[in-house]
């Protein structure tokens, strides 16, 4: 589906403003900075669809893409900005439970993490709200460039561990680098093949 029909469609402040549950939708979380915008840009071959930036927490809305005419790509804002005010973190995490746990045509949330730092305390906390949500999770490994081969073996070891303590988790993790294109046709594979 890369490059033909996916767009932008609507940043989302409040459950009011989702758009109508038509389609199968696929959730992408993560860290701050663990490069969630890159990944859908790579995912549908649009270099400037979701704004990458330099600056940690740029994303602060629930970014709806249309992906193709019958699935959305959601960009759930960075978790753990240290920098937000409380009462802005407060408001997303509410938000963000209330969107997981009330969206029925979301098909699975996509837990990117960095393959330099494993899986984090942060990392943890979406997860569990994922399970007590039951929406399945699946974990994707982010700029895989950065690391060598055999660090990355004990990464992947770091976080099997850790996904074997959630019931959501899907076991397959997916490792990806936007910048280099691996692992893209393979997560573009399972969101397609979601139904
Ligand atoms: P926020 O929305 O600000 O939370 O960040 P994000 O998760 O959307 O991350 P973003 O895609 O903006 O990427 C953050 C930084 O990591 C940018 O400088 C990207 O160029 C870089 N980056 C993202 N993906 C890769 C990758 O696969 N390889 C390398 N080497 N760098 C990457
Ligand atoms: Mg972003």
């Amino acid at each position: 589906f890369a490059g033909n029909n996916s767009d932008f469609l609507k940043g989302v402040v409040a459950m009011s403003g989702l758009p109508p549950g038509d389609r199968i939708e696929v959730c992408f979380a993560g860290r701050s900075n663990v490069g969630k915008s890159s990944l859908i840009n790579a995912v549908t071959g649009r270099t400037r669809l979701a704004r990458a930036s330099n600056t940690p927490g740029r994303t602060q809305e629930i970014n709806f893409f249309s992906l193709t005419d019958s699935h959305y790509l959601v960009d759930l804002p960075g978790y753990g900005y240290a920098n937000a005010p409380l009462a802005i973190v407060e408001k997303w995490q509410r938000l963000l439970k209330q969107y997981l746990s009330g969206r029925a045509n979301l098909r699975r949330a996509f837990v990117l993490v960095d393959t330099r730092h494993g899986i984090k305390s942060v990392d943890e906390e979406i997860m569990s709200l994922l399970d007590s949500s039951a929406v399945t999770f699946q974990v994707v490994m982010t700029k895989a460039d950065k690391v060598k081969d055999k660090d990355r073996q004990r990464i992947l070891e770091q976080v099997r561990e850790r996904l074997s303590k959630h019931p959501a988790a899907f076991p397959e993790i997916v490792m990806t680098s936007s910048e280099k294109g691996d692992g893209i046709a393979t997560l573009r594979a399972i969101i397609a093949g979601l139904d």
